[in-house]
């Protein structure tokens, strides 16, 4: 995607894509943005009605989405997420545990796509999380974000909803008899005025994709970077304090969530043009991080940068929830990964998933060479 940002950018900070729609790659405008309450992201109603997931207050102005926002939050804070850091790296020793002692395996599905799933379930209680049924309508679910890709996924769509629903309804009313310590369960003991019924099954699969389908991408996307870069690869190796840099640079460079959009819910004038109420402008948060007015070298992907100001989870009122959860996940995984393995390449091209919205790996093979 991003020769097209290029090309975007080439055409001025913001600029105009239809009549009513515009896109910007640049890291002032798509900042300044996402941080003006004057833009809302209530047009995403009418993408529910053509079929997508309802993913609860991220697809809610204010007010609703202040009253559902600060309810998870305390779950969220990096103080809560640190107390995490024991859950975290015993589902990663468990799965480099499982990994073949010599030879080829997949990276993707044999750790990075595990892992945050692994560590979501956990959080919301939810019992058989690893039941293939399970990691199916997940996984279905969280291929829907970029769109449907056809009849067929339509119909697999619909049927995931249907059966997590049913999951989260009856998690919900177990949850209300026999609490336990995780998030279904805080959820349900609030007060009705807070979260009412209607609300707990999107902001339960709201959390569940989250989680399903982001994480992942960034822990395969920083392994990418540095597994193609040998001598990043070897000095991270050598000294781990470099992971949390090069988390935060693929961040940067390589962002799992590559665009977002908001609509105009006045009249704005924005980089000297005037964005019309209704109008709709298209964020393209991977072309964010290029932006040679903001990053020297864009191009280059560099373990040295001070630079830590990107856009990756957003910015303003949407600000992603669970970036400290993320980050803490992406940094034991490639640390755990790079301490177990420091000998490991890449053996063979590795897959891009589909679709333009989630920027991944749908696989990568690498091998084990053990000393
Ligand atoms: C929102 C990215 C992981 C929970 C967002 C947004 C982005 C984002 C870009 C805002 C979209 C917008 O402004 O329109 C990411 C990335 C992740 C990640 C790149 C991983 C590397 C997670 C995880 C959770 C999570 C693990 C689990 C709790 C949320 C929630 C929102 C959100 C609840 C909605 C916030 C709101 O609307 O106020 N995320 N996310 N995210 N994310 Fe994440």
């Amino acid at each position: 995607p991003y020769p097209i940002y290029e090309e975007v950018r080439a055409r001025g900070p913001l600029s105009r894509s239809t009549a009513k729609l515009w896109v910007s790659a640049s890291h002032d405008i798509c900042g300044q943005v996402l941080r003006d309450r004057r833009f809302g992201v209530q047009m995403r109603a009418e993408d529910q009605r053509s079929g997508s997931p309802q993913l609860s207050f991220l697809e809610m102005d204010p007010p609703e989405h202040t009253r559902l926002r600060r309810f998870v939050m305390p779950t969220f804070s990096p103080k809560a997420v640190a107390s995490f850091d024991g859950q975290i790296t015993e589902i990663v020793t468990g799965l480099l545990d499982a990994v073949p002692a010599e030879g080829r395996f997949d990276l993707v599905a044999g750790y990075a796509a595990p892992m945050p799933i692994a560590v979501i379930t956990r959080l919301l209680g939810i019992p058989d999380a690893n039941s293939a049924e399970f990691q199916r309508y997940g996984a279905t679910f969280g291929s829907a974000l970029g769109g449907l890709q056809s009849l067929k996924h339509a119909r697999e769509l619909f049927e995931a909803q249907r059966q997590l629903r049913r999951i989260f309804i009856d998690l919900c009313e177990l949850r209300r008899t026999e609490p336990g310590d995780d998030v279904i369960s805080r959820m349900v003991a609030a007060p009705d005025t807070q979260v009412g019924p209607d609300d707990l099954v999107p902001l339960c699969t709201l959390l569940l994709i989250a989680g399903f389908e982001t994480t992942v991408n960034l822990i395969g996307n920083t392994v990418l970077a540095l597994l193609e870069r040998p001598e990043a690869w070897r000095r991270v190796a050598e000294d781990p304090s470099l992971v949390d840099a090069a988390v935060e640079e693929t961040l940067r460079f390589d962002p799992p969530v590559q665009r977002t959009a908001r609509v105009a819910r006045e009249d704005v004038e924005l980089g000297g043009l005037r964005v019309a109420a209704g109008d709709v402008i298209i964020t393209m948060i991977g072309g964010t991080g290029r932006d040679p007015q903001v990053v020297d070298r864009p191009d280059e992907f560099d373990l040295d940068r001070s630079h830590r100001d990107h856009l990756a989870f957003s910015a303003g009122l949407h600000y992603c929830v669970g970036a400290p959860l993320a980050k803490l996940e992406a940094t034991i995984a490639v640390r755990e990964l790079i301490a177990r393995f420091p000998d490991l390449t890449i053996d063979g091209p590795g897959r891009r998933r589909a679709g333009s919205l989630i920027r991944g790996l749908a696989s990568l093979p690498v091998r084990i060479r053990r000393s």
